[in-house]
């Protein structure tokens, strides 16, 4: 049994079929990449597997558990960062953290040590009561990806989390959640529009266009397919979806994180 598997999952906003029978296995311990420009209908995924999107067809099992029916269960094994930035920016990364060892049911006797323990792991522990408002763009993705892992989930989503960080910040953001990984085992479902993130950290990526899957394997692989001497990931995106990554399609979303950070300061 895999940390994740779909079955032809689905969904529908009106007219629009934004996830096209999706069928996916993901198996524990791999940090598996869904590759695909705006609207490819990454977030839609992501958002249907933490359970906070019913399916309009299909199912998915997360750690073993139906999404549909046992959402409860998978909500107990799973950790969110979701793509807009979600910390409190009022609040010390320390006060953050804290919050959610509440959340996720950590007892009292337990919090400060896991909290502290998680500062530490993300680097933060110089910056732990100053107000995130104050912090960079990469010291608040690693808050949240580390409150979203104080309860050492088995399975980690990530959804495009290095969207408007400068090259520095998004390997510091890289070099943790390989950590992670090495660390705890955690399996991490990620999604991204950058081929280097994806080069960079995963086993396996699915190229999503339209709502559909046109392209899975590793990143070796899927440029082998090519069949041409120094192919990169991105002319594999290219040659599955006609598409290109950079400029148009993702300013957009980089946009969007960038006014989200202005209001937390
Ligand atoms: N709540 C919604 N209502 C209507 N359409 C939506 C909604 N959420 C997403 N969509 C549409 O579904 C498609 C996939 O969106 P999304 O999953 O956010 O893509 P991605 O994360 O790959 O950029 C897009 O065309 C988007 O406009
Ligand atoms: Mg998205």
């Amino acid at each position: 049994m895999g940390v994740l598997e779909t079955e032809r999952l689905t969904r529908r906003f009106g007219p629009l079929t934004a996830v096209d029978a999706l069928s996916l296995k993901v198996e524990y311990g791999e940090v598996f990449g869904l590759l695909g420009p705006n609207g490819a209908g990454k977030t839609t995924v992501v958002k249907m597997l933490t359970t906070l999107l019913p399916p309009s067809d299909g199912s998915a099992r997360v750690a073993g558990f139906d999404i549909v029916h046992q959402a409860e269960e998978v909500r107990r094994r799973i950790g969110y960062v979701p793509q807009m930035l979600s910390a409190d920016g009022t609040l010390s990364g320390y006060e953050n953290l804290l919050i959610s060892a509440k959340l996720y049911d950590i007892p009292g006797k337990e919090r400060e040590q896991r909290v502290r323990a998680g500062l530490a792991f993300m680097g933060l522990t110089d910056a732990a009561d100053r107000l995130v408002r104050q912090y960079s763009g990469g010291m608040i993705r690693r808050l949240e990806i580390a409150q979203a892992t104080l309860h050492r989930p088995p399975l980690l989503f990530l959804d495009e989390p290095t969207v408007g960080l400068d090259p520095l910040a998004r390997r510091a953001v890289w070099e943790h959640i390989a950590d992670l990984r090495a660390e705890f085992g955690t399996s991490i479902l990620l999604t991204t529009h950058l081929m280097e993130e994806a080069d960079n950290l995963c086993t396996r990526v699915a190229i999503m266009h339209l709502g559909k899957v046109v392209a899975l394997g590793t990143p070796a692989e899927l440029k082998d397919t090519l069949g041409r001497e120094g192919a990169t990931l991105d002319d594999v995106f290219v040659h599955y979806t006609g598409d290109t990554l950079d400029a148009g399609g993702n300013y957009r979303d980089a946009a969007r994180t960038r006014r989200t950070a202005r209001r937390l300061g």
